[in-house]
């Protein structure tokens, strides 16, 4: 028997085949439970923080209601409010957090502040996205894909189109190298993922089975995947003077219907974590069509709308897959 209480998530690196299995069925059962109205709180009496150093619509929402349906309770610290990263050292606002919290979740800049956080907080620390990785919203992915697609975890191939070096792509390369699965970075040469993410994704591979490809010619890249998976062309915390050089290199990118065409599957899935620039309707995307005149980015209006698209469902899954962390680590 295994048990993944009292451990942290702060990479898809932290967790083995088998516990991340476990995760991902506790998620379906919890979702089911719910959907049934027989879900049992394991979290109650347990006090949750959340700390955003970023915004977020998603993932503050994920915790806040599972947290809530669990029984437990949570204080929301936000970009501005607390202490955190002006007036006090990360290493001090652990030990402070950790006196009163039985959980914290972290999202920011540097994963080194969510390593720091969960080694001096003494409780359980779950990444909720930082440059550099992006764990809790693989398991939606994941999720979401064996869902719809009807297969199992490790027969999902996936295709990333777009940043190679997105937190987003390295979260789902080592969560397809624990899970034994096929994935493709589809990128221009020039954002071609590091080496160290390969190495780290690679190495777990050897064990696992997985397969890990880049690939820079998109037709190719995409042949015979059941996903085909985007993200903005500009994170957050990224400067603004970014996005001359990423549209001019990630153009020939953009997820279009010929896109979905070119798997040669006519059951492949879209999926994006969200949120996603495909039409006008929002401040960023239409500064961006003011410069530079593209009214759509990472992907098509069309293909974000077609029957392809799970884009809502993989949202609603991260609410179900962050509860199933926090229920894993923190339940009773
Ligand atoms: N996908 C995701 O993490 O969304 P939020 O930024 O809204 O949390
Ligand atoms: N790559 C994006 C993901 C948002 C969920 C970002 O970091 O802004």
């Amino acid at each position: 028997a295994f048990n993944l209480r009292n451990r942290s998530y702060l990479t898809l690196a932290d967790f083995n085949t088998r516990e991340m299995e476990y995760l991902l069925d506790l998620a379906e059962q919890l979702k089911k439970d719910k959907y049934a109205g027989v879900e049992q709180p394991r979290l109650k009496g347990k006090n949750i923080a959340l700390i955003f150093e970023k915004d977020s619509t998603r993932t503050r929402c994920s915790f806040e209601v599972g947290a809530h349906d669990q029984g437990a309770h949570v204080t929301y610290l936000g970009p501005s409010g607390s202490h955190f990263g002006h007036k006090e050292s990360v290493k001090d606002t652990a030990r402070v957090l950790g006196g009163m919290f039985d959980g914290i979740e972290f999202r920011g800049f540097s994963q080194e502040a969510a390593e720091t956080l969960a080694k001096y907080s003494g409780v359980p620390v779950w990444n909720g996205l930082t440059d550099a990785d992006h764990p809790t919203q693989v398991l939606a992915d994941f999720l979401t894909a064996k869902e719809v697609l009807k297969k199992e975890y490790k027969d999902i191939k996936f295709a990333f189109v777009g940043d190679g070096h997105d937190n987003v792509s390295n979260a789902l390369m080592l969560g397809a190298a624990v899970m034994g699965m096929e994935y493709h970075v589809v990128t221009p040469p020039e954002l071609n993922p590091s080496e160290e993410t390969l190495a780290k994704a690679n190495a777990i591979a050897k064990d696992t089975g997985a397969k890990i490809v880049v690939s820079n010619d998109i037709k190719e890249g995409v042949k015979g995947m059941d996903v085909i998976y985007g993200d903005v062309w500009v994170s957050m915390g990224e400067s603004d003077d970014k996005w001359k050089k990423r549209i001019e290199l990630l153009s020939p990118y953009q997820i279009t219907m010929d896109v979905l065409k070119a798997t040669e599957n006519p059951n492949v899935i879209f999926e994006h974590c969200l949120p996603a620039f495909h039409n006008l309707e929002t401040e960023v995307g239409r500064e961006v069509y003011e410069k530079f005149g593209l009214k759509e980015l990472e992907v098509t209006d069309e293909v974000f709308e077609s029957k392809h698209s799970v884009v809502f469902r993989e949202a609603e899954n991260r609410m179900h897959t962050i509860k199933a962390v926090m229920v894993a680590t923190l339940g009773d």
